[in-house]
């Protein structure tokens, strides 16, 4: 099974890092294709703690090579931090490829997140104020700075300065603040790239390499299904695709290179940032979840909203990406509730929807139809294969893959590598 897409499929923070890092050891080269640094994910190995944005967690394995794809949106201070931490942890970073075609996030894209955060007021979106939206928005109006610009000291120049001229117009004028100095950006935006240099290459070629000789290859996903810009809950999105199709597009691969989808699924719900949540819980209960599963942001340290599994969303992120799999994870955090429930229907107005509307209106008025179920009320973090777990425990899973009609591949019941089991092996060697 040499390529595979993960991706999240709920609102993002479905423990991905944890299931990418797993699979990570198998495959021979991992690549992100969209977002930026407003991911991020937390990955324990051999009782290390590593917080990574950008780079992939693939890169905690000496054998596999890590690609930023075309896709992804790059914040060169970023990347550069990233590197010099991973260096000092004793990680060899050889192996990062960067795309030529990757776009730059800007000083002006994180200051216009700010400020458009600011001036949208209770209309605000929630971002993580990292410049991803307006570095997608000038990618689309075909302003943005590739990295493959950047390398050309003339070109760089002349696009950084067509982009002040619009840029400080804006913030003088609109927004009315100071804007930003030429000089300051090129030297500064130049001086990354003696580090950055030895990484940027046609990554597109090295996937096709990869895969032309059957090589294990992992495309994986930020964010989340419902944070897409298309499918997800519109205008509370991410400016990019976390879908699985966008796998092709941010890495330069066909549709047809693609052999499995794997979603990863949080054993209940979450959500940072504004917009409709119908399972959020505002009580005891949601409390107890965000404290037992640790439930703060990697990028932001936001608390997020806290909620029980929503099926709906399942069955629609098993229909948008092609599901073949699921990866369900935090299972652990489940293991002290007396009585858990599933979400597998809306009631709106008094109308059964089992569809995810596409009106936010609709959604932020739809009442979960609940499925009770008995808690297992037993730990579930030293269960290393599937007849480890208590038969409550089993019996929740079976009814998440039963109604979404996807069979779970991998179950995770903690934060650390051994704590995974599986139930079908996704990578051969
Ligand atoms: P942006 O991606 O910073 O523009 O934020 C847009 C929306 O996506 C906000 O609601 C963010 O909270 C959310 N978001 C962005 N990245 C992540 C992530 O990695 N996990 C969860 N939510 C995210």
């Amino acid at each position: 099974m040499p390529a595979v897409v993960l991706i999240g499929s709920q609102w993002g923070d479905e423990g991905k890092g944890k299931i990418t890092d797993y699979l990570a050891e198998k495959a021979d080269v991992v690549v992100r294709y969209q977002g930026g640094n407003n991911a991020g994910h937390t990955v324990v190995v051999d009782n290390q703690e590593f917080k990574l944005h950008l780079i992939p967690s693939g890169i905690l394995y000496p054998g596999s090579t890590c690609i930023i794809g075309n896709g992804v949106v790059i914040d060169p201070q970023v990347l550069v931090e990233e590197l010099e931490y991973l260096e000092k942890r004793g990680i060899c970073t050889d192996s990062l490829k960067l795309s030529l075609r990757a776009h730059l996030i800007m000083p002006y894209h994180i200051r216009l997140d700010e400020l458009e955060e600011e001036r949208k007021g209770v209309n605000k979106i929630g971002t993580t104020r990292r410049g991803i939206g307006p570095a997608y928005m000038d990618k689309a109006a075909r302003i943005g700075i590739r990295l493959v610009d950047l390398l050309d000291e003339e070109e760089f120049a002349e696009r950084l300065k067509r982009n002040l001229d619009e840029k400080n117009n804006l913030f003088n004028k609109i927004y009315e603040t100071e804007g930003f100095e030429f000089t300051e950006i090129f030297e500064r935006y130049r001086g990354y790239l003696p580090k950055m240099r030895k990484y940027i290459t046609d990554t597109s070629v090295i996937i096709h390499q990869f895969l032309s000789e059957k090589k294990n290859v992992l495309f994986e996903g930020a964010q989340g299904t419902l944070l897409d810009m298309d499918h997800g809950t519109y205008p509370y999105v991410t400016s990019s695709h976390p879908v699985a199709g966008a796998a092709c597009i941010g890495a330069g691969v066909g549709p047809s290179e693609i052999n499995k989808t794997i979603g990863v699924v949080k054993s209940y719900t979450t959500r940072v940032g504004e917009g409709p949540f119908p399972t959020e819980l505002l009580d005891e209960q949601g409390d107890f979840i965000r404290r037992q599963g640790h439930e703060f942001g990697t990028t932001t340290g936001r608390p997020r909203r806290c909620g029980w599994l929503d099926v709906v969303i399942l069955r629609y992120a098993a229909r948008i990406n092609g599901l073949n799999s699921i990866a369900i994870t935090k299972l652990d955090v489940l293991d002290n509730i007396e009585r858990i429930k599933i979400c597998t229907a809306y009631d709106y107005r008094g109308e059964v929807l089992t569809e995810f509307p596409a009106s936010l209106k609709v959604l932020a008025e739809c009442k979960p139809i609940y499925e009770e179920f008995e808690g297992w009320m037993a730990d579930t973090t030293t269960a290393r294969c599937y007849e480890d777990l208590p038969p409550k425990a089993k019996m929740y899973l079976e009814r998440i893959s039963g109604l979404i009609k996807v069979p779970a591949s991998i179950i995770a019941v903690g934060p650390k590598r051994e704590q995974t089991i599986i139930r079908e092996a996704i990578f051969t060697r």
